[in-house]
């Protein structure tokens, strides 16, 4: 029997961590699949940074990003260029992951190319359009024109079947891909955080934002407060990996640049990030993969949105979410500081997100399901 070709797509870093042991997984099994990578760097930096990690070479590239794209062209580049793909690599099988951009437009591409799509991470929701903008949306429509579905929670398939979605067969219960990569890293990519110049003595206190959401106001409140903490805690030192969208880098540098004892440093690697989760006190983000790895290395996650897709974590207590206001920053964060009970109650390692076998369940289900796919 022929071998089944699987074409995987993404653009992003946290696609790219999350479809990278994926990768892995196929090329392990590479007598029953053929793996044809296709990268289309809405982010190009940070996405290449992931692929050198895993050691991935894309066999297709489109190569899309443009300094503060927007999504029509983001998404019209994107919908047009895999058509392309589609005709030269003639998958059986397309996997997209999440709910971005690339996500989005690739799905609707095979769909139009009636390629069968498996959405990778398929089912998380916050039933409000707005929020994450456009991610609610992209995963809506991606869901609606997927045939597989990798749900990595119960809650994400009770989601799915409640969006009338149901023919058992084509939901995966398989965890999520982010906690196989993040267990390989830190297995396999132990870093040293010595070229950070961070003083680890002290309390350390990781922040990343990033969001449409939280572009603004919002995240000058969070400029302001962690400029609070700081200041009424000499024990505590931030530090911010900032994002590479201008969007956020004009408001983070012009607020927080200069200010002792606050780091702002360029996007990490994804294995020094691992380690200096590792080595943080709290965690502070309004990143969507952040929430779901923080608490498989025992981190409270203090969560940077007023809503959350992901609320497994928050059920757990491992996750809390403190939205955009100042006062309600810094009050949790120094809660948190100050009371060794309420960290060690957030600080539990037990992670509802995965057990790190999630990729090889995905591929078992493409197999044994290939009939599905039209595949003799
Ligand atoms: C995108 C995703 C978001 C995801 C985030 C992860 C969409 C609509 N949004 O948002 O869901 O949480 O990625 O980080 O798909 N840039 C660079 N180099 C890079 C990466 C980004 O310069 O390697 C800059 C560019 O100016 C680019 C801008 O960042 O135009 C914005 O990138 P974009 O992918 O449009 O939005 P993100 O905010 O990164
Ligand atoms: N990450 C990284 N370097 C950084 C910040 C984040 O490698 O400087 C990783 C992080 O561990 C997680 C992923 O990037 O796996 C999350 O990406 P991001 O926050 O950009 O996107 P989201 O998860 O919100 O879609």
């Amino acid at each position: 029997m022929s071998k089944i070709r699987v074409l995987t797509v993404f653009g992003t870093r946290p696609e790219a961590i999350k479809m990278a042991p994926v990768i892995m997984a196929l090329n392990k099994n590479s007598s029953e699949f053929e793996s044809i990578v296709c990268v289309t760097a809405q982010h190009r930096k940070m996405l290449d940074q992931v692929l050198d990690l895993f050691s991935i070479k894309p066999d297709y590239d489109l190569n899309v990003m443009k300094q503060n794209q927007n999504l029509w062209d983001l998404t019209s580049d994107i919908l047009l260029g895999m058509k392309e793909i589609f005709e030269k690599s003639k998958p059986h099988i397309v996997l997209v992951h999440g709910d971005t951009t690339t996500t989005l437009a690739t799905s609707l591409s095979a769909f139009y190319a009636k390629i069968p799509v498996g959405h990778i991470e398929a089912g998380l929701r916050t039933f409000n359009k707005y929020y994450p903008f456009p991610e609610e949306i992209n995963r809506v429509v991606t869901d609606a024109v997927s045939t597989f579905y990798f749900a990595p929670t119960q809650r994400s398939v009770d989601n799915l079947i409640n969006a009338g979605i149901q023919e058992d067969n084509k939901i995966f219960l398989t965890g999520n891909t982010v906690i196989d990569a993040l267990l390989y890293t830190v297995k396999n990519h132990k870093t040293n955080l010595s070229s950070l110049d961070l003083d680890f003595s002290l309390k350390t206190i990781l922040l990343t934002s990033h969001r449409r959401e939280n572009f603004g106001k919002p995240l000058e409140n969070i400029c302001i407060a962690v400029k609070t903490i700081v200041e009424n805690n000499p024990d505590v030192q931030i530090v911010y990996p900032v994002h590479l969208n201008p969007n956020v880098r004009e408001t983070v540098y012009s607020k927080l640049d200069g200010i002792e004892r606050i780091k702002l440093i360029k996007p990490l690697d994804y294995a020094p990030f691992a380690s200096l989760i590792k080595e943080s006190h709290i965690i502070l983000t309004d990143s969507g993969g952040i929430q779901e790895e923080a608490p498989s290395l025992g981190k409270p996650v203090l969560v940077l949105r007023d809503e959350t897709e992901r609320p497994e974590a928050v059920d757990f207590g491992t996750v809390k979410l403190v939205g955009t206001d100042t006062k309600v920053i810094v009050n949790t964060v120094q809660k948190l500081l100050d009371s060794e009970k309420i960290y060690k109650s957030m600080a539990s390692a037990t992670n509802p997100y995965g057990d790190g076998l999630a990729s090889e369940r995905i591929i078992k289900a493409i197999k044994d399901n290939i009939r599905i796919l039209g595949k003799d």
